[in-house]
């Protein structure tokens, strides 16, 4: 979205955060199970993601919410002299206000407030990597805006000294971007439909080949994209072009025991997702419903590392993903971890076959988690004694591929192997050979 400046230059209205200096604000109104500090920690973060500079978070605690907005008036002004004193841009507001709300405290502090969706919104924006996210993100951003537009815009007008509150000029432009808006949605709408067609088309493609897909899940920050790079980094191969043009978060990534098998990072989650990015985020989701095994990466070092737990599983759970698709939850940052914290962890990780614990920064347990994943991905297997020609190249090829050959003997024409195979694969083995 672009507009023009007096100058005559276009500049990017959605790029008004870059650089701006920001205070982070949490309106505490009791009952979270999260810890204050770590959700302004959090939020800073996020707000960090699109650019912003945080130069202040600040805690409120909320008794009575008030209407008009949300925090008291005593905590408004406080807040507005902060922006005076420190020359802040922006407040990211670690919560849902409403649009009266965000307008009243626009106007009592003098700087710009987003809320929670706002801050999602802008980093989906950013983050949404395939075109149905982009398209999705935009739809639920146009949606976010419709829902504001007609107060955003009579406060605009008065500020402006304009008619009022309702009728004249003010109005006939309302209703034109509201025209606008619906226009522009149902065109993406259509667009959503061609895009979900190509995609599908894809998946098929891929569903012929015979490799695994293992989806990284977690919360955000939990460290996906530094475990997604240390697990494809060594195996980068010529094939991973072909992935990386369609969408540069699959990798094809080696195994024991498995030829190959495609990896696939994905969005972090977030809590309390804004319901109007529900649809955005399932589509950057997509490869995690149709999985084979799902990594969930957990930062075992985060003071709500637990809850963080819960809300993974519970948006899981809502885009779909069966109970029963294998997990394995990879305990990150064991290197943030004092001693005794640490050994609990392994002591743990080490009674459970669906753990392991790794730091993704420094590499260590990222071998064992890849076994783990190996032996998950080959549960059902099953050791066959298979008999070629000494000679049948390509026979031996296909059980390199398919299979982990354990062993191979040669008696006069023929070669023995000792092989690993899921049932259905020897089945079809069998088939071929008959
Ligand atoms: P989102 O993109 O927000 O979902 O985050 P992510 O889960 O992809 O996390 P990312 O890999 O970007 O890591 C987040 C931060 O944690 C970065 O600063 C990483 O360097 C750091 N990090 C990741 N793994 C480890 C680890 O094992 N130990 C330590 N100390 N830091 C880590």
């Amino acid at each position: 979205m672009t507009s023009k400046t007096s100058g005559g230059f276009e500049r990017d209205v959605e790029d008004f955060t870059r650089g701006t200096r920001a205070v982070v604000v949490l309106p505490d109104q009791g009952g979270s199970p999260r810890d204050a500090d770590a959700r302004l920690e959090e939020t800073a973060g996020l707000a960090l993601a699109i650019g912003v500079e945080v130069v202040r978070r600040i805690a409120f605690r909320v008794r009575a919410p008030k209407p008009a907005t949300l925090i008291g008036s005593g905590q408004v002004e406080q807040l507005a002299e902060m922006v005076r004193d420190e020359g802040l841009g922006l407040a990211v507001f670690d919560a849902s206000l409403t649009p009266i709300q965000q307008r009243n405290l626009e106007t009592a502090m003098g700087c710009k407030v987003i809320d929670r969706t706002g801050l999602i919104l802008e980093i989906f924006g950013e983050r949404a990597r395939t075109a149905e996210g982009r398209l999705q993100v935009e739809l639920a951003h146009l949606d976010y805006q419709a829902g504001r537009l007609v107060r955003s815009w009579t406060h605009l007008e008065r500020q402006r000294g304009g008619f009022g509150f309702l009728g004249g000029p003010g109005e006939t432009q309302i209703e034109a971007d509201r025209r606008l808006i619906r226009d522009r949605m149902a065109r993406l709408r259509r667009e959503l439909e061609q895009v979900s067609r190509t995609r599908g088309l894809h998946r098929e493609r891929r569903q012929r080949a015979p490799w695994p897909v293992i989806a990284l899940v977690g919360y955000t920050n939990a460290g996906k994209s530094t475990l997604f790079n240390r697990l494809s980094g060594a195996h980068v191969m010529a094939e991973n072009l072909l992935f990386a043009t369609l969408d540069p978060t699959l990798r094809q990534i080696g195994l024991p025991g498995i030829d190959k098998a495609i990896l696939s990072d994905t969005v972090g989650f977030v809590s309390e997702l804004p319901t109007q990015l529900v649809a955005a985020f399932k589509a950057t989701l997509e490869e995690v419903v149709s999985a084979d095994l799902l990594v969930h990466v957990r930062d075992v070092a985060h003071p709500d590392s637990a809850a963080q737990k819960a809300d993974v599983e519970g948006v899981l759970a809502d885009i779909g993903v069966e109970e029963a698709t294998p997990r394995i939850e990879a305990w990150n940052k064991l290197d943030l971890l004092g001693d005794d914290a640490r050994a609990e962890l392994l002591g743990e990780a080490a009674r459970r076959d669906d753990v392991v614990a790794i730091s993704a920064l420094t590499g260590e347990g990222v071998g064992d988690l890849l076994g783990a994943i190996s032996a998950r991905l080959t549960a059902g297997h099953q050791r066959y004694t298979i008999t070629l020609d000494a000679g049948d190249g390509a026979g031996a090829a296909w059980l390199h591929q398919h299979g982990e050959v354990l062993d191979r003997t040669v008696e006069g024409e023929s070669a023995v192997y000792e092989v690993r195979l899921a049932p259905a694969d020897y089945e079809r083995f069998v088939v071929r050979t008959v």
